[in-house]
């Protein structure tokens, strides 16, 4: 399979050292190329949560047949459990990224259920039993306001018992955290190298800058694209209050990027990568 369909920078108006200032969502084959190579581990953890800690019902646990992802991007994760058998949905805010996803869902015989939405502002015709965001799509929503009305949406979005996976990086308040990080992945005759570089963090006022940047290799053309990225910071007290706040959900369980479900993890001041497992209350 080869899902990668490079858009034309030509039409972009590269600057003169070939670096191309721009949403880099507005790219969704070379995110997809770098980011959606990755995708084993959080597709074989999100079944083994989905079994291990839900959907529950009145009569105890439930298969989970209705998916939703918030923030869906490319559909890395999506089209794989649409093709496992689960009825997938999805939502972005990008129009880019939702026909890209739409596309490939087509591709694999599946309906095209991604649409163009607010993560904050939506919902579904129909709820679901589990809906998954693995890493930090979250930390886009940069104030309380936003961060509360996303989790109200998907708490109205699942049935009781649901499940939402949420990965995100916090801010260890001990120890450094990681400030620069980089990707590489080749597709044919392209080869996409992803860099995410902190650029500034304000604790205060809770927001931490990245500079991003695609380096995009074809057999004759080399570019860049880059852009600036605004990410909410949390601690492992800001992130539990917030959920605290929110009535219909609490915390079941916690995991970090290594995606084992048998190795839960304790969270305290030096974590950094974790994965919450939010629940809706009965
Ligand atoms: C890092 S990508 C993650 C995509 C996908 N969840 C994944 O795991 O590959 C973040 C996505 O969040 C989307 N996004 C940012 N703010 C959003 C919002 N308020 N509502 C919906 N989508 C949003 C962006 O358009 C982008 O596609």
């Amino acid at each position: 399979m080869n899902d990668a369909q490079p858009s034309d920078p030509e039409t972009n108006n590269p600057a003169p050292e070939n670096a191309i200032t721009g949403d880099l969502y507005d790219y969704p084959a070379y995110y997809d190329l770098v980011y959606g190579s990755d995708w084993k581990a959080e597709f074989d953890f999100l079944q083994a949560c989905f079994q291990k800690h839900g959907p529950l019902t009145n009569r105890g646990p439930a298969r989970a047949q209705d998916i939703f992802e918030p923030a869906c991007g490319t559909g890395r994760l999506l089209f794989r459990l649409g093709k496992a058998g689960f009825r997938v949905s999805g939502l972005d805010l990008n129009p880019k990224m939702v026909d890209y996803c739409n596309r490939r869902l087509h591709r694999h015989d599946l309906p095209q259920t991604c649409v163009v939405g607010d993560m904050t502002d939506f919902q579904l015709a129909k709820p679901v039993d589990a809906a998954f965001n693995m890493i930090n799509s979250f930390r886009h929503l940069t104030s309380e306001t936003l961060a509360a009305a996303h989790l109200d949406c998907v708490a109205r979005t699942l049935r009781k018992g649901g499940l939402y996976v949420l990965g995100l990086h916090l801010t260890p308040g001990v120890g450094e955290p990681v400030e620069y990080e980089s990707w590489s992945a080749r597709r044919g005759h392209l080869a996409v190298v992803s860099t995410l570089q902190t650029t500034s963090r304000d604790l205060s006022h809770r927001e931490e800058r990245f500079g991003m940047s695609f380096d995009v290799y074809t057999p004759t053309r080399h570019f860049r694209l880059e852009n600036e990225v605004v990410f909410r910071t949390y601690s492992v007290a800001q992130f539990t209050q917030l959920i605290e706040r929110i009535r219909d959900l609490e915390i079941v369980e916690t995991y970090d990027f290594a995606y084992d479900i048998d190795s839960p993890i304790l969270l305290d001041d030096s974590t950094e990568d974790v994965v919450f497992v939010l629940r809706k209350r009965f």
